[in-house]
């Protein structure tokens, strides 16, 4: 069975690769931030308690966050497998899901770390454009869509996330550098890891989908 956890620093490609591999092996792909952007959409209490720590780039609090996974997990979807992307971020979370993940007999198959130097994580950051109704992500140099300003797989608007501009970029990458990247070595402990490097993946979802067939 896959239990993913993909990872990665901000712009790394979690988002693009993760597409990708849901269609492949038909599992649900389980963001926390795609969850918290849905929620600030819809205006829930959720929403507005998330957006004051997104839009500056800051991670939102544990306890929200694990909440948020452990109903996610236990939804039916999950039966036969899940990938995660952007959970866990803190030695905390991580601790969380390995609890809820033996709670509910789904443990950890998989932990995917795609690695991308820093100068293109800032230039994938600040071209990329989301789709507002799906939240497709394009590049306006490296991913175009068909037709400007539109998504190829909605027809939706492209628009730019309120958290992809420099100043909270930098908040977010030393979030990643100081609160995640222990557990890289959390999970290389437990023998789950595998690198991919992320800098120039045209050739990465063929990589990850032969890696995940075994
Ligand atoms: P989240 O939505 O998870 O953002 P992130 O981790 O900062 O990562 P991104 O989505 O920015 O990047 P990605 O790796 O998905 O890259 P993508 O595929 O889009 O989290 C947002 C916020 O929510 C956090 O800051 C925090 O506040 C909160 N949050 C979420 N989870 C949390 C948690 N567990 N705990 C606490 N708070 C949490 O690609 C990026 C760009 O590059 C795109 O334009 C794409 O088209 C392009 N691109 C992708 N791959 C390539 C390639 N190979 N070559 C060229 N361009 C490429
Ligand atoms: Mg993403």
């Amino acid at each position: 069975m896959l239990n993913i956890i993909l990872m990665g620093p901000p712009g790394a490609g979690k988002g693009t690769q993760a597409k990708k591999l849901i269609a492949e092996f038909n599992i649900p792909h389980i963001s926390t931030g795609d969850m918290f952007r849905e929620a600030i959409k819809e205006g829930t209490p959720l929403g507005k308690l998330a957006a004051s720590y997104i839009n500056d780039g800051h991670l939102v609090p544990d306890d929200v966050t694990i909440g948020l996974v452990k109903e996610r997990l236990s939804k039916s979807d999950c039966a036969h497998g899940y990938l995660l992307d952007g959970f866990p971020r803190t030695i905390p979370q991580a601790e969380a899901l390995e609890s809820i993940s033996k709670e509910i007999g789904r443990e950890i198959s998989h932990v995917i770390d795609i690695e991308t130097p820093k100068e293109e994580l800032v230039r994938r950051i600040c071209g990329r454009r989301v789709c507002k109704k799906c939240g497709a992500p394009y590049h306006v140099i490296n991913i175009k869509p068909k037709v400007d300003g539109v998504c190829d797989i909605c027809g939706g608007e492209l628009i730019q996330r309120p958290d992809d501009n420099e100043e909270a970029l930098s908040v977010r990458l030393e979030a990643y550098t100081k609160q995640t990247q222990p557990l890289l070595e959390y999970y290389q402990k437990k023998g789950l890891l595998t690198k991919f490097d992320g800098s120039n993946s045209s050739d990465l979802t063929p990589k990850l989908v032969a890696f995940l067939r075994g």
